[in-house]
């Protein structure tokens, strides 16, 4: 049970104009694991506004009737659990104060300030911090931001808008009120306030403070220790991500502006001849029938064109996305419309003053289905089911959901709502707009009586949800799904794009914080649009950004109506590249989808901050031009014009370039910038000593990577002692679950190798071998890097991946075909 104590506190000081009061509290904390603590605070006379568990699930588990408590004289009342590094006290402060402390180093992780505003739309939580040379913080998105890590001085305003990402710094499509707080020698915690209101967060280096115009105070602390475990606890709470289907993480090809059928027939021709790896194309709202969701454009996008472009691009294993702007294209009203009839008769749309609340976006005067009533999941789902059967789309992209809205509905004075008007300005947009500005007007009402300006942060979490019910219930697979708008638990349902960036070198290189980020809120399956949305691209901008773009977990190409055309194919020197780099991708695509299979049972992103692996090196937690594909590989890209050699950071150990394995990097102990040439046609990306990777062979899409044999890139130490890991997740692809389950679908391979005399051994172990039995799953090659010059050989032993059969090392005989004494491959006959 939790512990529930009534607090009267008296607010001794006014704010702004707010005058001071008396109130009664209820305030309730909680251990609900042993690394997650809840403090949450309302009113215990009045109710408020709260996140329902049926819009956000989540489990309400406690060990309270575990707890130890105990009173201290100087701090107040100690609660703490036999296993748990979290300890929780109640001070014996006026009026009234808590901390949450790290009971292995006494480290104070939430430390409140006695002085707390509960007001009806206002609330003011301060915690104290040990200055941002002991705590880095990261998180509190969604913004684009030059650095990855916090930077003191700053607001980080919380409200979903249609503001073009290339604007840094203001609020942009998404609300994550979560951060990391990174301390001494790499101890993480995380700290989630659970509300949908908006809000400003102000970060100054010793203090962070919440001012939230609403809801409740509903505090997790996760106790980490390290930041792979904070997410994992993060992501227990809030929802794991989504798994991906295979195909999703192969390359794709967007753009706002394309013609006709033929148009897009021309860049599949374009992608093939050049022999660039297209794996899916897209089309944005150009495909419509003036702007209607659910239509086709009956001159330039005829239904029976499109179902024999969609044929092709089967036959050829591609695929196609399209686009819906089911939030914020809205409806479009028409009665000849047929989803606009059926939604009036679902009577699903959102309310204004009692009848449809009417917007504007792409198609003109719109309706905005409400997707807090459940009769609209079931309303959606039919009309994306009966599209389907006239086009056959393999993904959904959702766009505009925050909701956009062209219109701006200001408050009419006889009418005039609290919700008009709230006391404190959130900084939205950078210059305190009203929160109407662009969306639903505040008091516009969702499911009956539910405002706006409560769910407004959630509308397109709530869409992502009711999309993902729709297409597995329809396709019985795995489905993809990309939102702009995403909220806490997004990554339950979709994958994340960071929206309309800019072709500007700047823009290049924020979609690095951006990309971090989005990993931290649970949604890894991210890209940035590639070459840039918004503005005229170049050839060199185009080609540093496909080497970059192609290590992002989502890689999509995109652009804006009236800007150049930026298809891969175009320049010579991109086509080159881009070559190149997806050739190197498409060989990392069981790495990238193992990391998904990571980020589906445990959280942790496909990308991620160089301090995920190396939490003690405190130099890695300014890294905001670098990134981490799982624990080992490295990306270092050039982010400037006309670079030739970048400066890129290396932790210790032995690094081996993934392009040429005999370019090798050896860090010190305390790690060091290295200044690495980066010619036009090269990007930095790096493995680690002491990881395995399970690499395929190039193709064009990504089925046909997946009947390559397996080549095997073991990175084995300069110690004899020291082991090497990596693992590889198998399954169909598609499946709706991955792993879990009794297992027959699918299998995890696990490789360890080591040096053992002169000879460095690999070996295997397999979880449900049974799933790789049935397949032809072969690892037909080995690398080793990492070789001294006295190994002579390598032995394979363990479990062999084909047929799941244990091999004795014996069978295998390997040769020697290339070998410097650094790396060796071996290719394996018999
Ligand atoms: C805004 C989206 O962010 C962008 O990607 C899309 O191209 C346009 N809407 C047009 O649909």
């Amino acid at each position: 049970m939790p512990s529930r104590v009534s607090v009267c506190f008296r607010d001794s000081k006014s704010f702004h104009s707010f005058a001071c009061f008396f109130s009664a509290f209820l305030y309730v904390h909680s251990f609900e694991t042993e690394d997650r603590l809840r403090i949450r605070i309302t009113d215990a006379k009045h109710k408020r506004w709260e996140i329902p568990r049926e819009i956000i699930p989540r489990q309400n588990n406690t060990l309270d009737s575990n707890l130890a408590h105990h009173h201290s004289e100087q701090q107040g009342l100690v609660l703490s659990l036999p296993n748990s590094d979290l300890t929780f006290t109640l001070l014996n402060a006026t009026p009234f104060g808590f901390t949450v402390s790290r009971r292995s180093s006494g480290d104070a992780i939430f430390d409140p300030e006695t002085f707390l505003v509960f007001k009806d739309q206002y609330i003011q939580l301060t915690s104290s911090l040990p200055g941002e040379k002991r705590a880095s913080l990261y998180g509190l998105g969604e913004h684009t931001k030059k650095s990855f890590k916090l930077v003191p001085n700053e607001t980080l305003t919380l409200w979903n808008a249609d503001i073009a990402s290339f604007n840094p710094d203001v609020n942009l499509y998404g609300s994550h009120p979560f951060y990391m707080d990174v301390r001494k020698a790499g101890t993480t915690h995380g700290v989630l306030l659970l509300n949908s209101n908006g809000m400003d967060v102000t970060y100054d280096g010793d203090r962070v403070t919440y001012k939230v115009i609403g809801g409740v105070i509903d505090l997790y602390i996760f106790a980490g220790p390290t930041p792979n475990l904070v997410l994992e606890q993060y992501t227990e709470l809030v929802g794991r991500p989504a798994p991906m289907p295979y195909w999703s993480f192969g390359f794709h090809q967007c753009r706002w502006g394309y013609r006709n059928v033929s148009d897009l027939k021309g860049v599949v021709a374009g992608y093939a001849n050049a022999g660039i790896p297209l794996e899916v194309m897209w089309t944005d709202i150009d495909y419509m029938d003036a702007y209607k969701d659910f239509t086709l454009d009956p001159v330039n996008f005829p239904p029976t064109e499109m179902d024999k472009f969609l044929a092709s691009l089967h036959q050829n294993g591609q695929k196609y996305v399209l686009i819906l702007d089911p939030v914020l294209a809205g409806i479009s009203i028409n009665s000849s419309y047929a989803t606009y009839t059926r939604g009036m008769k679902a009577d699903i749309f959102v309310k204004h003053n009692g009848s449809p609340y009417e917007g504007v976006v792409w198609p003109g005067p719109v309706y905005f289905p409400d997707f807090l009533n459940p009769a609209t999941a079931e309303f959606w789902g039919n009309e994306i089911k009966m599209f389907r059967e006239i086009l056959p789309f393999d993904g959904i992209w959702l766009d505009m959901n925050e909701a956009s809205n062209f219109n701006t509905t200001s408050p009419t004075p006889n009418q005039f709502s609290p919700f008009d008007d709230p006391p404190y300005k959130i900084n939205d947009a950078g210059v305190r707009r009203p929160i109407e500005n662009n969306t639903l007007p505040p008091t516009a009402l969702h499911h009956g009586d539910v405002a706006e300006y409560n769910v407004h942060n959630m509308y397109g979490m709530l869409e992502s949800k009711a999309t993902n019910a729709a297409l597995v219930s329809l396709t019985a697979k795995r489905p993809f799904i990309l939102s702009r708008s995403t909220f806490v638990g997004s990554g339950k349902y979709t994958a994340h794009w960071t929206g309309d960036n800019a072709a500007t070198w700047d823009d290049l290189a924020y979609s690095i914080p951006s990309i971090l980020n989005s990993g931290l809120f649970g949604l890894p399956m991210v890209g940035s649009d590639i070459c840039g949305f918004a503005r005229n691209t170049t050839e060199e901008l185009c080609r540093r950004w496909i080497q970059l773009g192609a290590f992002y977990p989502f890689a999509r190409d995109h652009s804006a109506i009236d800007t150049t055309r930026q298809e891969l194919y175009l320049w010579d020197s991109v086509a080159a590249t881009a070559k190149k780099v997806l050739g190197l991708r498409y060989q990392l695509l069981p790495h990238f989808y193992t990391l998904m299979y990571e980020a589906h049972t445990k959280g942790t992103p496909i990308a991620r901050p160089l301090f995920f692996s190396f939490p003690q090196d405190i130099q890695t937690y300014d890294i905001s031009s670098q990134f981490l594909l799982g624990d080992s590989i490295m990306v270092s890209p050039a982010l400037k014009p006309g670079a030739i050699s970048v400066d890129a950071y290396f932790p210790a150990g032995n690094w081996f370039d993934l392009f040429n394995f005999s370019n090798s990097v050896t860090a010190p102990e305390k790690g060091e910038y290295i200044n690495l040439p980066t010619p036009a046609d090269h990007i930095n990306v790096h493995v680690q000593e002491g990881s395995i990777v399970a690499l395929q062979g190039e193709a064009m899409t990504t089925e046909k990577a997946r009947e390559t044999g397996f080549h095997l890139l073991a990175v084995v130490s300069e110690s004899n002692q020291s082991h090497s890991f990596g693992q590889v997740f198998l399954d169909d692809g598609e499946s709706v679950e991955m792993g879990g389950g009794e297992g027959e679908r699918w299998s995890l391979v696990k490789f360890h190798a080591r040096k053992v005399g002169d000879m460095v051994i690999v070996g295997s172990e397999i979880e449900n071998g049974e799933f790789a039995m049935s397949k032809k799953w072969v690892v037909n090659k080995v690398t080793i890097l990492g070789m001294d010059k006295s190994q002579k050989g390598m032995s394979l032993g363990g479990t062999k991946m084909e047929g799941g059969r244990k091999m004795k090392p014996s069978t295998v005989r390997t040769n020697v075909v290339n070998g410097n004494g650094k790396f060796v491959v071996f290719e394996i006959s018999g």
